[in-house]
């Protein structure tokens, strides 16, 4: 059909002879000559069709946008001044000999290059949408990522084995979507979460180094990095600890890095204890981009006069916390306020702030709502402990440590990326040493942090037992610019660890050996100790090709509400399927 890609035609090919198919991107009529810029997947090439070859110019004439076209013509230079130096073809065009309309289009329902076309319109017509060069490029960029990791994988022994979609719930922390069996009336599979189970047992199975590009399913709240059906990069390895699977990964994700950006990440990437992460930056996935850190303040305020401090300062599960904004003593009063109207999203009761316009001059020097709560020597510890210097800015956040974190670490990068002080373009880390739980204060009960099945850092189930708010786990994630990018761990290799650990988090004997019990029967035929990560594949490529949302990098991705505008799915089905399934609807009167 074709001899070249429209976006090949280059001053190589000058004088030659091409056949081109692709899509009428653009008419134009110059009285007597027609120009089509005609656009394929590798870009836009201008072809001339003159009157002196009445066939091609009658089927011109009738070109309209979209209208897909073959045509067959020579490469010429295009006239001096004429030259379309942003184009990779724009030295050239095509002299049309023969033109033939394949196919026809109506009107699209949005001009492709229109910015403005809501995403409802773009995604339910995102066939069209997908026309646009900025998609391919995503969609382009997403299969060199794939390819450059499978690439690694494959030289370091990964074996790439796919495991089911209709199977048992594996708890990540969502939502299942439930598929109803027609055979086992009343029974439903669950579609994975992860692959998490099958992997472990992969390694069971002696296959010592798995990996999958596994599709995922979470029915949880949408927002920009999360959808309802998702991509992991899902690996697991057997013998192998969290330095050498770690040392592995980072590896992988440098040589994806250069092969398709011909970026050079650090080697090796830093390590943050999570404790750390929490501390300095509110956050257990740190933007390190932004050099704005919070600073603790908690022993200096339990004795002062502003109850607000002083009651966090007291209370153990509260924090006291300072981010100090070098040059932000001149963000107006208006702007404070709508930081402090923007920090009460995260549940905040306020943000007390200093502006310090001279530190020498003591309380005098201090212009803030909250100086005449604090004496003399506190306030000059704070400008020590958090290192302000004149013309700065001060924020306060007292309240529990989730509501502190959260509020200040969310003000961290707003305030960051409002200042411009967003330095570098990558910033990789392994943040490290997790909680193996965290209590939750609704159900009150312990929580896994990561998943069930990740190791504690010691070694003896009575040790889990006898202290699991100060137990740690062999857990990691990889956080590239303030996003996860992957997660995974060391799991339980032995029975008795994986029963303690259940049965902490209050899933008693009968209720693991009904959801898990052929996990518990592998462990117990020579498990090997194994480990592993998955990457989100979707959040790599959003963010290496500088989208705002996965949706962006997905070819067919679902709304907030988890619908997909295209297909109409969910859609009703027909009673007779329900009849089968054995599912009767409750009718809403
Ligand atoms: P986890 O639940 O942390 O770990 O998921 C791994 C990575 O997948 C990405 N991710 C998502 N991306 C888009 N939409 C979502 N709804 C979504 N949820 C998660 C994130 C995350 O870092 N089985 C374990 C891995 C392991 O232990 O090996 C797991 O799934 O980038
Ligand atoms: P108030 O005495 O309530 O007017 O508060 C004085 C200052 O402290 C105001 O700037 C409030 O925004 C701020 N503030 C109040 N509660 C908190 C809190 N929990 N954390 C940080 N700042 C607060």
């Amino acid at each position: 059909m074709r001899s070249h890609y429209c976006g090949q035609v280059t001053e190589a090919l000058l004088d030659q002879d091409v056949t081109l198919c692709g899509w009428a991107h653009r008419r134009r009529d110059h009285g007597g000559v027609i120009f089509i810029d005609l656009r394929d997947r590798e870009g836009l090439v201008q072809v001339v069709i003159d009157p002196d070859v009445p066939d091609a110019f009658a089927a011109a004439e009738r070109v309209r946008n979209e209208y897909v076209l073959r045509l067959t013509g020579r490469v010429r230079r295009r006239p001096e001044g004429t030259e379309n130096p942003n184009l990779a073809t724009g030295a050239v065009e095509v002299l049309a000999r023969e033109l033939e309309i394949v196919n026809r289009s109506e009107p699209l329902p949005f001009q492709l290059d229109d910015e403005d076309t809501s995403e409802e319109v773009r995604l339910r017509y995102r066939y069209l949408d997908l026309r646009r060069p900025v998609m391919q490029e995503r969609l382009r960029l997403r299969t060199r990522v794939i390819s450059a990791m499978r690439r690694f994988l494959e030289q370091h022994g990964f074996m790439d084995i796919e495991t089911p979609m209709l199977t048992k719930a594996t708890p990540e922390g969502a939502r299942d979507y439930l598929v109803p069996s027609r055979t086992h009336p009343g029974s439903f599979f669950a579609l994975p979460q992860s692959p998490q189970l099958f992997k472990q047992l992969l390694m069971m199975g002696g296959l010592d180094r798995y990996y999958q590009v596994a599709r995922c399913f979470r029915d949880e709240d949408l927002r920009a990095d999360r959808q309802p059906e998702f991509t992991q990069l899902d690996i697991e390895t057997s013998f192998m600890g969290e330095q050498a699977i770690t040392d592995l990964m980072e590896a992988m994700i440098r040589a994806m890095f250069k092969d398709v950006l011909d970026v050079e990440l650090p080697d090796p990437f830093p390590r943050m204890p999570y404790e750390t992460a929490m501390r300095r930056y509110g956050s257990d996935k740190p933007d390190l981009r932004i050099p704005l850190e919070l600073t603790e303040l908690s022993d200096l305020m339990a004795g002062v006069e502003f109850k607000v401090f002083a009651s966090a300062a007291q209370d153990p599960k509260s924090r006291v916390a300072a981010l100090r904004v070098p040059g932000g003593g001149k963000i107006p009063r208006r702007e404070i306020d709508g930081y402090a109207e923007f920090v009460t999203r995260y549940g905040a009761k306020g943000l007390a702030y200093i502006k310090v316009n001279d530190a020498s001059a003591g309380s005098n020097g201090l212009q803030s709502p909250i100086v005449k709560f604090l004496p003399d020597e506190v306030l000059s510890k704070i400008l020590t402990r958090t290192g302000a210097e004149n013309g700065d800015l001060i924020f306060f956040g007292a309240d529990t440590a989730k509501v502190v974190n959260d509020a200040l670490g969310a003000l961290r990068l707003r305030v960051g990326a409002d200042l411009g002080l967003v330095n570098g373009d990558w910033a990789p880390l392994w943040v490290v040493n997790f909680p193996m739980f965290e209590w939750d204060e609704q159900e009150n009960r312990w929580n896994a942090l990561h998943h069930p099945f990740t190791a504690p850092r010691v070694e003896e189930a009575a040790e889990v037992r006898a202290n699991p708010e100060h137990c740690l786990s062999r857990a990691y994630d990889m956080v590239l610019n303030g996003t996860e990018i992957g997660g995974g761990s060391v799991r339980i290799h032995r029975p008795d660890m994986q029963s303690a650990v259940f049965e902490l988090l209050g899933i008693d004997a009968e209720e693991a050996r009904a959801k898990f019990g052929f996990l518990l029967d592998a462990l117990k035929f020579g498990c090997p100790p194994h480990g592993g990560i998955a990457f989100g594949l979707d959040r790599l490529v959003m963010l290496m090709a500088g989208a705002k949302s996965i949706r962006e990098v997905m070819a067919f991705p679902k709304t907030q509400t988890a619908a997909c505008p295209l297909t109409q799915a969910p859609a009703p089905v027909a009673d007779a399927q329900l009849r089968d399934l054995n599912i009767r609807l409750r009718r809403t009167p």
